[in-house]
Order: structure tokens, then C-alpha cells, then sequence
């Protein structure tokens, strides 16, 4: 492996030059930001956290990592085939999804979307288990498949402790659900029990995972190197392959398996204090606004339900102390939590990359502010700021699991809206992990509808498992 030099890595941590015609208010926009712009020994320190907490996590010490096992110890093989149902909970959409395999490829897909209202993310357990199941039989029912034996892959995207590859007990709700009655429950009890209430289809749940794993798993059916699945979403995450002989945590009785999927359930870490070091007070404030509060402090840097927050938050303090927006009215909505959604960030982000302004003013617009040329370029700033910040976190991540993986060359499957609509995480990325780990090859691909395909795929190896050891 290349030594790293950190003279390369200063240098590739720069972001573009803020150039205001006041050097005052520069200066002292700049200094807000500037424990947002890692230092590389910053940046290396917490790879060097990230690796220790990775480690107690797999040898199930106290870590903010919770290293979890999935259970799935093998990839698809070619030889799976039959129908498989998919249902995809976690992320901005609910999906059901059936998936017809013939010799471990897709041959046929349908695929419904469900919204789930306010009320059912955050109220008790079974009016959401119940929509959920109803879902699943109208879906079963209009696919007049209600008589057949359907096995089900369940993407459940939120930390669970997993004692099988069926029977997930779930830690704490992230994002945008908050059924406090679920935590410490078997969602997939919840989810059966919920079915045998209608009792209207034979579905049975033979694998829970995490959109994470759905995303490795589909991403290697495009590329056989695929060793890491990454989400990039409202929430984020990701797995990886890991030798099975490092894995602590294994219930059921071993079978030989020589490797098996970890999920990092990287979201929450730092919430042990670990990264303590990084948080500025808009990282508080953003905390402080979020669904769970002090829960998901790596998350609420990188995810695309918080990028836009922490923007909002520092655009409204920059606001409050005279340096933006003087003289424009921003009394109510950009100083309101939540109405700087992560997508807007994006498309100012677009404007950096194209050298305009049309997006930053259209927005600025929605908010009623008339902006003058200095305040567009401290809100394009702040955007390049906070999201250069996430790329780096993920990035520092993504480096330290290539070289705990350390193989020839490893793929990163990689899904999720911040990912897709983001303009240039993925640059950042690949730039970051080459500097951080040098010398090692990676690819960044996107497995599309990983948490939904995904999801069928595993069905379907759970299955050909279970046959092979009945
Ligand atoms: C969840 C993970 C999930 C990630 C991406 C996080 O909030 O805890 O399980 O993989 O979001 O959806």
C-alpha cells in the first residue's frame, strides 16, 4: 500500500475561495465556517476513530458502531429461481415489489409505490405494520398471486439487532419514523402478525435487511468486485463483506460460511461522544430541531434529511448577526426549521458547478429575499461547505473500509436521492478515497433500486440457503 502524504490530502481539501468585496465580512464569514473545513490531520483523526470504534464494534465492545450481522453470507450463485416479493421500508418511498428470477436474474419486475402519511410514521406500532400488510395483499391480490407461497425480503432501514437472518429487533427509528411502541419489538413479528391479522395471502418473511445490504447485493449482480453497499439517502449507511472469522456476534450455528455481510449502522456513529471534536454549534442547533434528538450524530452531518437544515441554520445566524441579506426581509420562513429542504441545496450546488446564479436566485426567491451578488456567494459557499464536509466524512468511511477489505479492487455500490441528485458528491468522493488511501482501485457504481431489487435477490438466496440445509 502507497504511504499517504498529507500534503496531497491539505491540498485536496480546499474548497473554492470565498471573494466578497468586503474582506471584513469575509473574514468573518470564514471564521464561522472554518471548523466545518478539516484540517488533514483533522480528517485523519477521525479515520483513526472510525477504525477503533469499528473494531470494538465487531468484537462487541462498547462502540457507537454497531457492527451488525446480517446473516447473508453469500451472494447470488445463478442458480436461483421463482418469484420473490420485496417490500421496502425506510426511505423516502414504501414500495412493494415482485421480482421474478430465472437462473439468479430478473426476469420480470412489478413494483407499487405507497405513501405513508405523518400519522402513521409517528404513531404506534400497529395502525403501520397493518398499512403495511394491507399493501402487501392488495399488491399479492391484484397480482393474483393470493394462493401462492410468496417468500418476502423486508428492507426494514433503521437499525435493528438481528438474531437470524429473519428476526430483527429494532434499536431506535431514524429519519422521518418515530412508532416509539416498535423499539425493542421483532419487526418482522410485527409484520407477520400484521398479515396473519388479514390472513388474505401466504407471504412469509424470510430476510430482513437493511437498504444497505439490498444495495451490495444488487450492485453485484452488475459487478462481480462489489464489497460495499452505501447509501447516500435521507439517511445513510452502509455494509460491507467481511471475513467471517472476524465476526463476533453469530447466533445460529455456523455452517462454514467464509464471509458475511456486515451493516456498519454508521448513522449513530459519534453518539458516544467520539466525534465530539467535529461538532459546531449549527450541528447542535440542527440536533436540537431533528425527530430524535442527541441519536444519529453522524447521520445528521451527511444525511440528505439534514444538509439542508444545518444550511438554513447558518444562513439564518449569518442573517441574524448582519453579515447576509441586510436590509431584506427574512423574518419568517428561512428562519423557520425545516424549509431549506436538501434538494435546494443541490441545485445550488448546480450553480457552483455551472459558474451561474439562476437557481440560488430562484430559491432565494421562494423565500422572499432579493439577494445582491455578495449574498449569493456567502449561500453558494455555505452549500459547497456543508456538503464538502459530508463527502469528506463519507469519504474518510469509505477509505478505511477499503483498506480494512483490502482487496484488489473493490466496488462501491452506492444508492440514494442525495447521491443521485447531489451534483458533486460522487467527484468529491472518488478525489477524497484516492487521497486518503492511495494506491488502492475502487469504483463508485450505482445500484440503482438496490433496497427494493435488492431486497428479492436476498429472499431468494435465503431460500436456496434454508433448502440447502434442511
Ligand atoms: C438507518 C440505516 C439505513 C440508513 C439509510 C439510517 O437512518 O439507521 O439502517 O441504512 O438510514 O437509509
Amino acid at each position: 500500500m502507497v504511504v499517504p502524504t498529507d500534503h496531497a490530502l491539505h491540498e485536496g481539501l480546499q474548497v473554492s475561495p470565498l471573494i466578497l468585496s468586503d474582506d471584513v465580512r469575509r473574514q468573518k464569514i470564514e471564521n464561522h465556517l472554518a471548523k466545518m473545513r478539516f484540517s488533514a490531520a483533522t480528517a485523519r483523526k477521525i479515520q483513526d476513530v472510525f477504525i477503533s470504534e469499528m473494531n470494538k464494534g465487531i468484537h462487541q465492545q462498547p462502540s457507537s458502531l454497531q457492527m451488525e450481522n446480517t446473516y447473508i453470507p453469500e451472494l447470488l450463485d445463478g442458480t436461483e429461481g421463482g418469484l420473490f416479493l420485496a417490500l421496502d421500508l425506510g426511505g423516502t418511498n414504501f414500495r412493494v415489489l415482485l421480482l421474478e428470477l430465472a437462473n439468479g436474474a430478473p426476469i420480470r419486475q412489478e413494483v407499487k409505490r405507497y405513501y405513508i402519511g405523518p400519522e402513521l410514521r409517528v404513531g404506534s406500532a400497529v395502525p403501520l405494520f397493518d398499512y403495511l400488510a394491507k399493501c402487501v395483499s392488495d399488491f399479492v391480490i391484484a397480482q393474483g398471486l393470493q394462493d401462492v407461497e410468496l417468500p418476502l425480503g423486508f428492507t426494514f432501514s433503521f437499525p435493528t439487532i438481528q438474531h437470524s437472518l429473519d428476526v430483527g429487533v429494532l434499536v431506535t427509528w431514524t429519519k422521518t419514523f418515530n412508532c416509539s411502541d416498535a423499539v425493542n419489538k421483532d419487526v418482522v413479528l410485527l409484520l407477520h402478525e400484521a398479515l396473519d391479522r388479514r390472513g388474505d395471502t401466504k407471504v412469509k418473511v424470510v430476510a430482513i435487511l437493511n437498504d444497505t445490504t439490498g444495495t451490495l447485493v444488487q450492485g453485484s449482480t452488475l459487478d462481480s468486485d462489489t464489497a460495499v453497499g452505501l447509501i447516500l439517502g435521507t439517511g445513510s449507511n452502509a455494509c460491507y463483506l467481511e471475513n467471517a472469522d472476524r465476526v463476533e456476534h453469530w447466533e445460529p450455528e455456523r455452517h462454514g460460511e467464509r464471509q458475511v455481510i456486515i451493516d456498519i449502522e454508521w448513522g449513530a456513529f459519534g453518539d458516544n461522544g467520539v466525534l465530539d471534536f467535529i461538532k459546531t454549534d449549527f450541528d447542535r442547533e440542527n440536533d436540537a430541531n431533528s425527530l430524535i434528538v442527541n441519536s444519529f450524530t453522524f447521520e445528521k452531518y451527511i444525511g440528505g434529511k439534514y444538509l439542508g437544515e444545518v444550511v438554513r441554520v447558518i444562513l439564518a445566524r449569518l442573517t441574524k448577526e448582519g453579515l447576509l441579506f441586510v436590509g431584506e426581509n427574512t423574518s419568517q420562513n428561512l428562519l423557520t426549521p425545516g424549509t431549506l429542504t436538501t434538494d435546494l441545496v443541490s441545485h445550488i450546488e448546480q450553480d457552483s458547478v455551472d459558474g451561474g446564479d439562476t437557481n440560488t436566485k430562484e430559491i432565494l426567491a421562494k423565500f422572499g429575499i432579493i439577494p445582491d451578488q455578495d449574498d449569493i456567494k456567502v449561500v453558494q459557499y455555505v452549500c459547497e461547505v456543508v456538503s464538502n464536509r459530508a463527502a469528506l466524512l463519507v469519504s474518510i468511511c469509505l477509505a478505511s473500509l477499503l483498506d480494512r477489505i483490502d482487496r484488489e479492487q473493490v466496488t462501491i455500490a452506492v444508492d440514494g436521492s442525495l447521491y443521485k441528485h447531489h451534483p458533486r458528491l460522487e467527484n468529491w468522493m472518488k478525489q477524497y478515497i484516492s487521497l486518503l488511501t492511495p494506491g488502492r482501485k475502487f469504483k463508485l457504481i450505482h445500484a440503482e433500486d438496490g433496497s427494493g431489487k435488492g431486497a428479492a435477490l436476498v429472499a431468494a438466496i435465503a431460500q436456496r440457503i434454508k433448502k440447502r440445509l434442511e
